[in-house]
């Protein structure tokens, strides 16, 4: 099965993930985690990077469909894959279909923007897992640490209110218009995925039982 979770910056989809890849046995592939263990790594692509994550620019699109490329060929994809913030603009979702990969299902998160200014500000990260937390939604079992690991959480650079704003503008005008890409799709493709749009709001495990009624 082969799923694509759209939606703003904040509005869930990494929660989402982690709980949809152990229902449905399929690797989450987050291109933004792809990125910052480049950046933590130093490597040349981290380098290139670094700056344009931390303004809440988006990546070069030849960046990052060569990343994915790469990925999806690995073994744990055989059997499908969950992307992450991926695609994000129409070249990147128009370079899967030149590829002939096959979407099953694009689910769109959708959460107003001053929800989201809310839910980054007390956001934190597992760094190394890129498992996430919120301070009052979502808190960990020891404040300050990873459920896993015991490791301190961090606050992600990007995740200051300037910074989530630019990333909310880029968002409405980069990546919103992947709705009408993937509606037009589902419509007149017959190998074209299924849309279909949930609230982001409620507890998580509602929001869970929205896309589990979706994806079966
Ligand atoms: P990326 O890491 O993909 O960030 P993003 O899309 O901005 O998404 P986020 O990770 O911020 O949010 P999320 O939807 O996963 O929300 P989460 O589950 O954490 O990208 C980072 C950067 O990398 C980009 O800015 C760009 O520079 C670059 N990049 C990445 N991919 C790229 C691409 N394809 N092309 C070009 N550039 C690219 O939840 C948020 C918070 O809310 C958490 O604290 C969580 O606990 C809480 N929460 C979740 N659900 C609920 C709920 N139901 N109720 C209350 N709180 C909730």
């Amino acid at each position: 099965m082969n799923v694509i979770l759209l939606g703003p910056p904040g509005a869930g989809k990494g929660t989402q993930a982690q709980f949809i890849t152990q229902r449905y046995g399929i690797p989450q592939i987050s291109t933004g985690d792809m990125l910052r263990s480049a950046v933590k790594a130093g490597s040349d692509l981290g380098l290139k990077v670094k700056d344009i994550m931390a303004s809440g620019g988006l990546v070069s699109d030849e960046i990052i469909i060569a990343l994915v490329k790469e990925r999806i060929q690995q073994a744990d994809c055989a059997n499908g894959f969950l992307f992450d913030g991926f695609p994000r603009t129409i070249p990147q979702a128009q370079a899967l279909v030149d590829a002939g990969v096959l979407i099953e299902y694009v689910v769109e998160i959708s959460v107003d923007d001053e929800q989201i200014v809310s839910r980054l500000s007390g956001r934190r990260v597992h760094e190394d897992s890129g498992r996430v937390y919120h301070i009052e939604h979502n808190p960990p079992n020891v404040e300050g640490l990873d459920d896993e690991t015991q490791e301190p959480l961090i606050q992600r650079p990007d995740d200051q209110e300037d910074t989530i704003r630019n990333r909310l503008a880029i968002y409405h005008n980069q990546t919103k218009p992947l709705v009408e890409f993937y509606t037009s799709l589902s419509t007149r493709d017959s190998n074209g995925p299924t849309f279909a749009t949930v609230n982001g709001l409620g507890r998580l495990e509602e929001v869970q039982g929205r896309i589990v009624k979706i994806l079966g």
